[in-house]
């Protein structure tokens, strides 16, 4: 039987294992910012690449990628990256100017460099959950690059597989002020049961006038994609293969279980903001990113 609670546990910096999808999407990210119509800029993206051994030889810049757009890794999916970034953005600026988050939580934060890059309210804290090895990396290139985040910026070293709520509020968080949640390209490497746990403790933890945003897949069969051009060149290109790194057990319905437990829900796939924006990827035959679903939740106050 395969333990997929802890099929990640092996590597836990950038090495390898899931932690190596950290620097996929910096790349991803570091690639948007070079191109003429860029969604989302991350100047601090490319050093994370140029940094690690493991990322040796990737494209930080569209001119370094000789098939361009016709790459599906550093094409395709570097663009879904770059969509997936600024729709999050614009989300977290939201949340925060608008519905008057003040606090910020990144889940699975990764190479996330919103706290440095984001222009925040007065008084917001962010909070980067993700593991020991992951931040310990990106705290060396960021303090090589001396950057001075626009927000307190909190690290919380923890793994979202056990109990995380200690670590989270032992770094300070505080449950009665309304909280802007995201989990981006996370919630599919994590057991079921462990995403079920994270939507009941973000309930748990949010007062009215919070919001949580995440992405899932909603694909019964990870697999029926299985020759999508994405993975395959995801895996022989840069040897990362995403399907054995997701968690293989059915999903639960979060966005269901946020209804449920009274917030607004709203669920928009990645092709409905290329639509509206007017770039980013567009569904192709056989596609990786036909069931990924992008969820916007709000914590209403009961009269909104
Ligand atoms: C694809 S990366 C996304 C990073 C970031 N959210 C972004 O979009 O740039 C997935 C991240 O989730 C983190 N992650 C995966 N499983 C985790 C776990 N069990 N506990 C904490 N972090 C985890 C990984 O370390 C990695 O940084």
């Amino acid at each position: 039987m395969v333990d997929t609670a802890h099929r990640n546990t092996g590597v836990d910096g950038v090495g390898g294992g899931v932690g190596l999808t950290a620097l996929m999407v910096a790349a991803g990210r570091a690639l948007e910012g070079g191109r003429h119509d860029s969604l989302a800029r991350d100047d601090f993206a490319e050093h994370f690449v140029l940094a690690a051994p493991a990322s040796a030889g990737w494209p930080v810049h569209p001119d370094q990628v000789p098939d361009g757009e016709a790459n599906p890794l550093w094409g395709r999916f570097a663009r879904y990256f770059g969509l997936r970034t600024r729709v999050f953005d614009d989300f977290l600026l939201q949340a925060t100017h608008v519905g008057g988050a003040r606090q910020v939580v990144l889940l699975g934060a990764g190479l996330d460099t919103r706290a440095f890059r984001l222009d925040w309210p007065a008084g917001c804290a962010v909070f980067e959950v993700d593991r020991p090895g992951v931040l310990a990396f990106k705290h060396q290139v960021l303090d090589g690059l001396s950057a001075t985040p626009k927000a307190t910026r909190i690290p919380v070293t923890t793994d979202l597989r056990d109990d995380w709520v200690g670590a989270l509020t032992d770094a300070g968080f505080d449950p009665a002020l309304p909280t802007a949640w995201l989990a981006e390209g996370l919630l599919f490497y994590l057991p079921a049961p462990a995403e079920s746990q994270l939507m009941r403790v973000a309930d748990k933890l949010s007062v009215r006038g919070s919001a949580l945003a995440f992405e899932v897949k909603v694909d019964k069969d990870l697999w029926v994609y299985r020759d999508s051009s994405i993975y395959t060149a995801t895996r022989e290109q840069i040897g990362i293969d995403l399907l054995t790194l997701f968690d293989g057990s059915p999903r639960p319905d979060s966005a269901g279980d946020l209804a449920d437990r009274g917030w607004s829900t709203l669920v928009q796939t990645p092709f409905d903001h290329s639509r509206r924006l007017g770039r980013g990827p567009l569904p192709v035959p056989n596609d990786a990113l036909e069931g990924n679903r992008w969820v916007f939740a709000h914590k209403t106050h009961p009269y909104t």
